[in-house]
């Protein structure tokens, strides 16, 4: 694996999944051979929003390697309070460590901060958009519980739209041979344009179900998820969305005995407790096969980034601003516009991935 940073999971090719997935496995078996490996490193966590699993694995994957931690969980007690940029922030903590983790509510903040940084930047989280080291997380557990990648039928079900470890997922898995997807929610919840876009390009067969019942039967994996409340415009409008999909022991019954259910975690009440007794749930497993994926992704990016080096300079591809409010570039004006251009014509922003409209 030769990535400097981590900012979309499938800019990685298969043999470095591969080669992450194998390591996390040895890492897993004798956990203690590797705890001097990060002796004498630093990694920052920067958390911009909430987090429970994704920080405190990596921080606990950090110190199993004998690596040390700094950061913050919550930006009001750091500079950024004080109206601080992104780019100063990280300027500045890059020099401190040799590792930066950063979950930001703004899409497209974790390449961004990738562009001020003398360290390796990893995508903790970029709002809606994506969430690498969960999708990490949850090949892991499908390698080591399903002991396949590819010629699975996958169900998505709950806030498509708006879950930013739905698309990492399918980014990555549409890699894979013989996947097919069935996105399962309300129209108002459906996988945004980027996202199709890859489902299209990768020629895996894919389609949209408003019933978790109905498509149940059909599946190898179940990737259930919670509504996404922090990114509705309002109260109301969460309302309206929430508690309508519900995985219970009735529906399971449906279920193929050899269906894996997975959810990134935290739950709402998209899963009755009840079926965390049921042995296809594998949530749990999955969080902790989360602190190894993420060992073995540290391990990895540490072996490869003995140099610390500010990267250079980015010249604006376009003159014209992405429009997504939801952007980093629509709270830190000195981004360079960055837009490529479709087989159509269409520009699409490189830090969300939304099409700039016309
Ligand atoms: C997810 C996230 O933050 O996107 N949680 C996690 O990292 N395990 C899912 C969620 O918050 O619903």
């Amino acid at each position: 694996m030769n990535a400097h940073n981590l900012i979309d999971l499938a800019e990685l090719s298969k043999e470095d999944l591969d080669e992450l997935i194998q390591l996390a496995g040895v890492i897993m078996d004798n956990p203690l051979n590797y705890m001097d490996d990060c002796h004498g490193k630093i990694i920052a966590t920067l958390f911009y929003e909430p987090s429970t699993r994704t920080q405190m694995s990596f921080q606990t994957a950090m110190m199993r390697l004998g690596g040390r931690v700094i950061g913050f969980d919550n930006p009001v007690n750091s500079s950024v309070s004080k109206g601080e940029s992104l780019k100063d922030t990280i300027r500045v903590i890059s020099n401190y460590t040799d590792v930066i983790v950063i979950r930001n509510p703004y899409e497209g903040s974790a390449l961004a901060a990738s562009m001020f940084s003398k360290a390796p930047v990893i995508n903790a989280g970029d709002g809606g958009h994506l969430h690498p080291t969960q999708t990490l997380t949850d090949i892991v557990t499908l390698w080591y519980e399903k002991g396949r990648l590819d010629h699975l039928t996958i169900g998505l079900c709950g806030d498509i739209k708006n879950g930013r470890t739905v698309h990492s997922l399918i980014k990555t898995l549409s890699k894979y041979e013989g996947n097919r997807f069935i996105m399962i929610s309300t129209s108002q919840l459906q996988a945004p344009q980027y996202i199709i876009d890859v489902l299209e390009e990768s020629g895996c067969e894919y389609s949209f179900s408003n019933s978790l019942e109905e498509s149940i039967s059909e599946l190898d994996v179940l990737y259930m998820t919670r509504i996404q409340r922090e990114r509705f415009a309002s109260q109301e409008e969460y309302e309206a969305q929430k508690g309508i999909y519900v995985l219970d022991t009735q529906k399971l019954e449906k279920a193929k005995e050899s269906l894996k259910i997975l959810h990134p975690l935290p739950r709402v009440d998209e899963i009755t407790v009840d079926v965390d007794y049921d042995p296809r749930a594998k949530y749990f497993e999955q969080a902790e096969y989360g602190m190894y994926a993420r060992m073995a992704l540290i391990v990895k990016m540490l072996a490869n980034n003995s140099q610390k080096q500010l990267p250079p300079k980015i010249e604006s591809t376009h003159n014209e601003m992405c429009r997504n409010p939801r952007c980093i570039t629509s709270t830190e004006s000195y981004l360079p516009n960055l837009f490529t251009t479709g087989e159509d014509g269409r520009l699409v922003c490189s830090y969300c991935e939304h099409e700039l409209e016309k």
